[in-house]
């Protein structure tokens, strides 16, 4: 047999087959297709309501919605539920289609899966504590979290506190200059602003206040940030126990008494309401010689280059918090930055 006759043989065929069963089919009667057509668009209609309730299930869900994954199961079982009554073919496309829409609505998390985005969800706004609910006061409250990054950890402060932390970006500083040194004392520790950095970058911490309530915000605050076990806390009048305190440095952080330093041109030594400056620095040389005093941006310097005695230096930081200078920090003895 010729092979080449046959092959074009066969392909004539194939062309000349009458088409599928498809086309052998009766024509439909008219009025069993409209009858048809109508099934098709009450049962579209219902879906649609379906689509509607389901928005408006997603809607009502959004203040504490589960997961999106959680949500379009819900969505697709709702749809699911209704189309099981469907029996034709092109409704159950049709379904297909407003099941799937409704996936990328509700879905925004699945990448390439929808365009439209979730409505961001509100937050829910952080109770401004008691102590700091004040006009004059709320300004420190927005800044919590550059007085302790770790503010939502627990941290507590009491209305004293709020004014008189050191912001944590300053402690940091002047506690990484400490480095080298083995135990710091923090004369005035206060709500524990400065132990807490002193403790990451020290081995062991002596923090002094003489108000019971500080004590317990500290030792709180220093539990937040995980060095409670380097801190020594002593609850007494700095003055008293000085002399029974060794260290390798020591942090003066006295009060300034109140914002209203602020309000003065220049704020001198004998500005400090609860202790005698000069006294104060004495004993703190007793303890250590390597001092750091920590005071308000306008304190008067020459006053405070006088406490390093005649001949020896004393160095001045400015400290700026926000792009401001909010303090002066005075470094006494080996503290001395040697390229000053
Ligand atoms: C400016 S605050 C210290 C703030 C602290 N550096 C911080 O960052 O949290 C001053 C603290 O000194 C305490 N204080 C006042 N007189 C004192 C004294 N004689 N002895 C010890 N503490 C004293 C106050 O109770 C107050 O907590």
């Amino acid at each position: 047999m010729d092979m080449d006759s046959t092959n074009v043989a066969t392909e004539a065929v194939v062309e000349i087959v009458p088409g599928p069963a498809k086309e052998q089919r009766p024509p439909q009667k008219r009025r069993e297709r409209v009858r048809n057509s109508i099934g098709v668009l009450v049962e579209t209609l219902r879906i649609f309501e379906a689509v509607r309730e389901a928005a408006e299930e997603e809607e009502q869900k959004e203040q504490s919605p589960k997961t999106s994954e959680d949500e379009a199961e819900v969505l697709e079982d709702k749809i699911q539920i209704l189309s099981d009554s469907t029996s034709s073919g092109r409704v159950t496309r049709k379904r297909k289609f407003f099941s799937s829409n409704l996936i990328l609505q509700s879905d925004s998390t699945s990448p390439g899966r929808g365009t439209r985005q979730r409505k961001p969800r509100k937050k829910k706004k952080k109770k401004v504590p008691e102590e700091v609910d004040h006009p004059n006061l709320l300004k420190y409250w927005s800044r919590r979290y550059q007085l302790f990054s770790k503010f939502d950890g627990g941290i507590q402060l009491d209305q004293e506190s709020w004014f008189s932390v050191t912001p944590e970006e300053i402690a940091k500083h002047v506690a990484e200059r400490c480095r080298q040194c083995d135990v710091v004392v923090d004369a005035f520790c206060g709500a524990g602003g400065n132990t807490i950095q002193f403790a990451l970058n020290c081995r062991r911490v002596i923090a002094v206040d003489i108000d019971p309530a500080k004590i317990l915000l500290a030792a709180n605050n220093a539990r937040v940030y995980g060095v409670q076990d380097k801190i020594e806390f002593i609850c007494a009048d700095f003055m008293q126990v000085a002399a029974s305190l060794k260290a390798d440095a020591i942090f003066l952080s006295p009060p300034w008494g109140g914002p209203d330093y602020t309000q003065k041109q220049v704020f001198n030594l004998e500005d400090l309401s609860c202790v005698d400056a000069k006294e104060m620095f004495k004993v703190a040389k007793a303890v250590s010689e390597n001092v750091v005093m920590y005071m308000p941006r306008n304190t008067n310097r020459k006053q405070l280059m006088s406490l390093a005695g005649v001949g020896n230096l004393v160095e001045i930081e400015q400290s700026v918090f926000r792009g401001k200078v909010v303090a002066l920090t005075a470094y006494f003895g080996k503290l001395i930055d040697s390229n000053f």
